[in-house]
């Protein structure tokens, strides 16, 4: 052999290997990528059980943020605290409800621009995605993220194989994914892996095919080579079920000291992944909270941080779910089987709802500092931003609940609904309101025994503009479907009004979750026909002139019938400088508050735990706020005369639970 021959047959043999490609479980890589280090890739090492980041050993400890549940402007801010943790990434999902609220009509602006949030935490924040698309994610968020319109399409079962299902997550999918590729590491962007579907073991479906067509849409959108995971309870069982061949299989699991444990779940995590990194991509330092809870058991912080420590010994990449839990603001609550998700999602997380630092985070930031070989080592604590006790001001009475309606007498507020008339009554997915309140008025022929054998959730009744009482589907171990109505006129014309409240969609197991009345409704056994339905739009951004002006009336409309104080009351708040604010709602009964303009969310003090809610400054301008408050079951303590009743704004946050 010539001399020169030798160095270009081994020329030629780097070259096929470097353009070979490497087949691995998880994908297909140009190897040329792997041991490049200026060649952005994200992928496993199978060989040593590990994450490669652009060609190098990689393993994170990441927060879960959820950029739908902090106010825009808020985003860098809490960013910035996950950054100083010493964390190297953040993991959020992606609610294809809230992005596609009415079918076909997408916005991805202002609060929902992810790729935007993406970028701000990798720019500035250096701080890599985990992002989990879904479909279906739980989240505790109306409807697991599920779009309720969903639910008009005859889908047998939904988070399966039906063709009807996928066709739909085929669409989405066409929508959402182009907008991740540009930002997924291979394209130099934050985005390290996606997660398909959520803890999907954990329900009943159990089909693979489902789990296969979601692995390979995805693939074909954002290519082969970029890595996908899934994320199941530490169990073989749901692991059997919730696992996919070619897609990398993770776990979650909560504090404990118990280091043993820790050691069993990954092993189990193991045998559904033998030649991936450990991974728990829940790690609970806090939980949610339901409406009418009076106990949370939560672990300690030696617990959360003994825990950390063993899964960080064995290799583990962790995420905390939530490092930052935020606000339901609106209607996107979800709710359990037993009650609704409260409206604030602080999740008890080391970093409270508002942004601030806790004594966990404190803790959490003092356990990464001391790990020896962390590359990202926690920066100074940031600040928290200043609150305000705003104090009291008066709210007043300006119109029922039954004005929310189509606003009969006020030409001024004639868009304040939409409303369809109908034989039966309509569910709110058919008559495409999917959220918050819908008004149903019939004329009935007699009074007697009212029941409604189908409904979601509470029905607020009311009998010629007299309000009777409260249906309710399921709340705990209560339920009461029926209601004697009296005092009839009998002369045909007695109105019978139900106003009806979705009080979020189940998150967890059902997804089929209809709202509104489902049934015929019966008076002693008898169908009432005709029936005039109303979605009720909340904010009624349109109405502010009108109701500031009604805010600043001298004289005042005195409570109605029974000395209800039910209806909305309308007070404004003055401001001159603008800070974080919690409205205290001790004293009101249960409903929704607007300020501004925006659905801050619900309140019910009369259940707790929850007894304020958050207003971020940023909600506020200087000057007069309009402050709107939808009393739907009657207020009490908080009104002081036969007129007017008190809101509150301190500086601080009241949850009330049991000792
Ligand atoms: C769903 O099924 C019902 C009854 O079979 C039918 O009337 C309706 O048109 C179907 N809806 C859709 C969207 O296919
Ligand atoms: C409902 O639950 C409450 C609180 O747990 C309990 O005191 C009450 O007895 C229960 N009522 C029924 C009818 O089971
Ligand atoms: C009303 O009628 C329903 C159905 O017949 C019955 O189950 C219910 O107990 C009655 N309600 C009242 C309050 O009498």
């Amino acid at each position: 052999m010539n001399s020169w021959r030798i160095p270009l047959f081994l020329l030629l043999i780097l070259f096929i290997f470097c353009e070979s490609v490497v087949r691995t479980s998880y994908g297909n890589w140009n190897i040329q990528r792997i041991g490049d280090r200026n060649t952005p890739s994200f992928l496993i090492d199978e060989s040593n059980r590990q994450f490669l980041l652009d060609g190098l050993p990689f393993r994170y400890i990441s927060g879960s943020i959820h950029y739908f549940r902090i106010p825009r402007d808020r985003w860098d801010e809490r960013l910035s605290k996950v950054r100083a943790l010493g964390f190297n990434a953040i993991q959020y999902y992606i609610p294809w409800n809230t992005h596609e609220l009415e079918e076909g009509n997408y916005d991805f602006s202002g609060i929902l621009d992810f790729a935007e949030f993406s970028s701000l935490a990798f720019h500035k924040f250096n701080l890599w995605t985990i992002l989990r698309i879904g479909p279906y994610i739980c989240g505790e968020w109306e409807n697991g993220g599920l779009p309720a319109w969903l639910l008009n399409k005859n889908v047998t079962k939904q988070r399966s194989s039906d063709p009807i299902f996928t066709r739909e997550v085929e669409k989405w999918f066409e929508t959402l994914l182009p907008r991740i590729k540009p930002i997924l590491r291979k394209n130099g962007g934050p985005v390290l892996m996606l997660q398909i579907e959520n803890e999907y073991g954990s329900y009943d479906a159990c089909d693979k095919q489902y789990l296969r067509f979601l692995r390979d849409l995805t693939r074909a959108h954002v290519g082969d080579d970029v890595l996908l995971f899934t994320t199941d309870g530490s169990a073989e069982n749901l692991l059997n079920c919730g696992t996919v061949e070619g897609v990398f299989s993770t776990i979650d699991f909560g504090p404990t000291d118990n280091t043993k444990q820790i050691e069993e779940n990954f092993k189990i995590q193991r045998k559904f992944a033998p030649n991936g990194p450990s991974v728990n991509s829940e790690y609970y330092p806090g939980w949610l909270a339901l409406w009418g809870q009076k106990k949370q058991e939560l672990p300690s912080i030696q617990t959360i941080i003994k825990g950390a420590q063993s899964m960080y010994s064995l290799g583990a990449s962790i995420n905390f779910y939530m490092i930052h839990g935020g606000t339901n603001f609106g209607f996107w609550n979800g709710a359990e089987a037993e009650a609704p998700c409260i409206t604030s999602y602080d999740y008890t997380a080391p970093i409270s709802e508002a942004g601030d630092i806790t004594g966990n985070y404190l803790e959490i930031r003092k356990w990464v500092k001391g790990l020896p070989d962390w590359s990202t080592p926690p920066l100074d604590v940031p600040g928290n931003s200043p609150k305000a006790r705003y104090g009291k001001i008066k709210m007043r009475l300006v119109h029922s609940v039954e004005k929310l309606n189509n606003m009969i007498d006020m030409s001024e507020l004639s868009d304040a609904g939409d409303c369809v008339d109908s034989d039966k009554p309509m569910s709110f997915e058919t008559l495409n309101h999917p959220l918050g309140l819908v008004a149903y008025q019939a004329r009935i022929d007699s009074c007697g025994n009212l029941t409604i054998p189908s409904f979601g959730d509470f029905v607020y009744v009311y009998l010629n503009g007299k309000y009777i009482d409260t249906l309710t589907r399921r709340y705990y171990n209560l339920s009461r479907n029926s209601v004697i109505i009296e005092g009839c006129r009998n002369d045909g014309e007695d109105r019978l009004f139900l106003l009806v409240e979705n009080q979020g969609r189940k998150t967890f197991q059902t997804i089929n979750d209809r709202k509104g009345i489902l049934s015929d409704v019966f008076i002693n056994n008898e169908a009432i026909r005709f029936w005039t339905q109303c979605g009720i739009k909340l904010p009624l951004q349109e109405t502010e002139n009108y109701y500031l002006r009604k805010a600043g009336k001298k004289n005042q409309r005195k409570f109605m019938n029974n000395n209800q104080k039910q209806g909305v009351f309308v007070g404004v708040l003055p401001v001159d400088a603008r800070a974080d604010t919690w409205l205290d709602t001790t004293g009101w009964g249960k409903g929704i508050v607007i300020v501004n303009g925006r659905n801050i969310g619900r309140y019910w003090p009369t259940e707790g735990p929850q007894m304020t809610l958050y207003i971020p400054a940023e909600f506020l301008k200087v000057g007069e706020n309009l402050v709107m408050i939808v009393e739907l079951q009657g207020a009490e303590d908080a009104c002081t005369s036969t007129s007017a009743c008190i809101a509150d704004f301190i500086d601080y946050p009241i949850f009330h639970f049991d000792k």
